[in-house]
């Protein structure tokens, strides 16, 4: 699907891997709609790239709030073709504390955010675009993209619950394919290494420096534009659909 004059959500788009995606779709002629719990950047990265982005203050937990930002984005910019989920936390804890078990409370909210959130958006954006036109040969109606992580395969100790959340959405994608194919949607999921987002605003230095060393070649952090130039590939190449797509330069995470 060529991406210039279509119609994009992207959940999480107001920081990180998420505002590169907004930032790459405009630059691709897209409009975008930011589906983000951050007004403040959300609407300071709406003003930036002007009448194309709409930022709408969502939670993704919320069928209500989500609900009710898919109408707007229609009813701006005439109907919607793209859904790229990035709006994700991380979690660190281990199953058994110092002293006491894994919350149960983080473990459902990780699941809840990452994965049921996920879930929620991508249901309410298939709804709309399959009510559009085919826009192609290949009778194409819309794409979505969702956000995993390599924890979903290597998932390191403390990760228990967003390991699997992750691995949730790796799951999903071949059912969601399969649910989707006779309406003319694809469904992708990436599974990013390591990216220097404000994800890792609470990490130390010396953790971050052990993630790098996981990384094979080339042996630096990714770039969100190169995340955002994979989810740009996805959208336009129409045979990628049901995969798990790995963008993290061969790193595999060790136990610790
Ligand atoms: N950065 C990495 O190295 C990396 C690696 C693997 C996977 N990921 C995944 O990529 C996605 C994007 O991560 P990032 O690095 O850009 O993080 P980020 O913290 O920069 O951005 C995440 C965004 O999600 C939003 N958000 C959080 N909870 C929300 C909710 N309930 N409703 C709506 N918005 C919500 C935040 O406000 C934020 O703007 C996440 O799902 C993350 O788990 C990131």
């Amino acid at each position: 699907m060529l991406i210039k004059d279509t119609v994009a959500i992207v959940t999480g788009g107001a920081s990180g891997l998420g505002e590169a995606t907004v930032e790459g779709l405009v630059a691709r002629g897209g409009r975008v709609a930011i589906f983000d719990l951050n007004e403040q950047a959300g609407e300071a990265l709406s003003q930036k790239l002007g009448a194309r982005v709409l930022f709408c203050k969502v939670d993704v937990t919320s069928e209500s709030s989500a609900t009710e930002a898919v109408k707007m984005t229609v009813d701006t910019f005439g109907a919607l073709h793209i859904c790229v989920n990035c709006a994700g936390i991380p979690a660190g804890a281990k199953t058994v504390g110092k002293d006491a078990p894994h919350s149960l409370d983080l473990f459902k909210k990780v699941i809840d955010i990452n994965l049921n959130g996920t879930f929620n958006v991508l249901r309410l954006g298939a709804f709309e675009m399959a009510k559009n036109k085919p826009l192609n040969e290949n009778g194409e109606k819309g794409v979505i993209v969702n956000t995993a992580s390599g924890a979903a395969f290597d998932g390191q100790q403390g990760q228990a619950a967003y390991a699997a959340s992750k691995a949730g959405i790796c799951g999903m994608t071949l059912p969601i394919a399969r649910d989707l194919s006779k309406l003319g949607i694809r469904i992708v999921t990436i599974a990013p290494g390591l990216f220097l987002t404000p994800i890792f605003k609470d990490f130390t230095q010396a953790s971050i420096d052990s993630l790098v060393g996981c990384v094979e070649f080339p042996k630096r952090p990714g770039k969100p534009s190169e995340y955002a130039d994979l989810v740009a590939h996805i959208v336009e190449n129409p045979y990628l659909n049901g995969e798990v797509i790995r963008l993290d330069a061969a790193s595999r995470l060790p136990a610790r």
